[in-house]
């Protein structure tokens, strides 16, 4: 399997959960006001939970950039029988495990689903519990046909100014004929630019309060 180019180091956020660190891009894999809070907030409460009308059919969740799994995580705790979920990831860089096992989310997250969800192989779909189903594939989202009939995008691109490439309207395009009719997508990226992108290809935007304080808004954009 191919690496992310250069070793990530580890680094704590403000909430104290840990988090990775790309010095080559200057680019963390998650915020540093706190890596656990943005992926309860903006991922797990804003589109997860947010979209999940609580019904027994498992809506299908695609991820843009699975990197550590912690949204992963964060939604296979609380996938029950009335929230159930194909959750699909993708990702270019698996992270090595002997890395991974240095993550401090074991506070947050029962130790035997971290590592059941980062056991699993790759390109098959795989029931970590029976309300969540994983299926992670290694490819590269710019180029890989889109699994279909989406119900919730996590986008959690690296930002726009470290790969500008995952943020532009053709890429936006394929990911609106992925998804469904009221399928609802969210980022932590709330620049303007980006947000009338999302628009334009026909999404319906809103800026929403971020994970912290409210203070840093984010987008959250559901198909009409
Ligand atoms: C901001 S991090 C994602 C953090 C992740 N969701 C988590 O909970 O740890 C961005 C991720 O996108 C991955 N990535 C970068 N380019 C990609 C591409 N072209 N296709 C798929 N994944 C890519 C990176 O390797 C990295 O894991």
């Amino acid at each position: 399997m191919r690496k992310v180019p250069t070793t990530p180091i580890i680094e704590y956020t403000e909430d104290g959960s840990t988090t990775l660190f790309i010095e080559d891009m200057n680019e963390h894999y998650h915020s540093t006001k706190g890596a656990i809070t943005e992926s309860n907030h903006i991922y797990r409460d804003c589109a997860f939970l947010h979209r999940h009308s609580g019904n027994t059919i498992p809506l299908r969740l695609l991820e843009i950039g699975f990197g550590t799994g912690l949204n992963a995580c964060v939604t296979a705790l609380v996938a029950d029988e009335k929230h159930p979920v194909h959750y699909i990831s993708l990702e270019k860089y698996p992270i090595e495990t002997e890395l991974l096992s240095q993550l401090n989310y074991q506070q947050w997250i029962d130790k035997a689903l971290f590592n059941a969800i980062h056991a699993a192989p790759w390109e098959k779909p795989i029931a970590i519990t029976p309300h969540f189903t994983l299926e992670k594939r290694q490819t590269d989202f710019l180029t890989a046909p889109l699994p279909q009939q989406i119900d919730i995008v996590y986008f959690d691109a690296f930002a726009p100014e470290k790969q500008p490439e995952m943020w532009g309207c053709e890429v936006f395009e394929k990911l609106f004929h992925a998804m469904n009719p009221g399928a609802t997508l969210t980022t932590y990226c709330a620049k303007g630019e980006i947000r009338r992108m999302l628009t334009s290809i026909g999404l319906i935007v809103e800026r929403i309060a971020g994970p912290i304080g409210g203070k840093r808004e984010i987008l959250r954009a559901i198909k009409p």
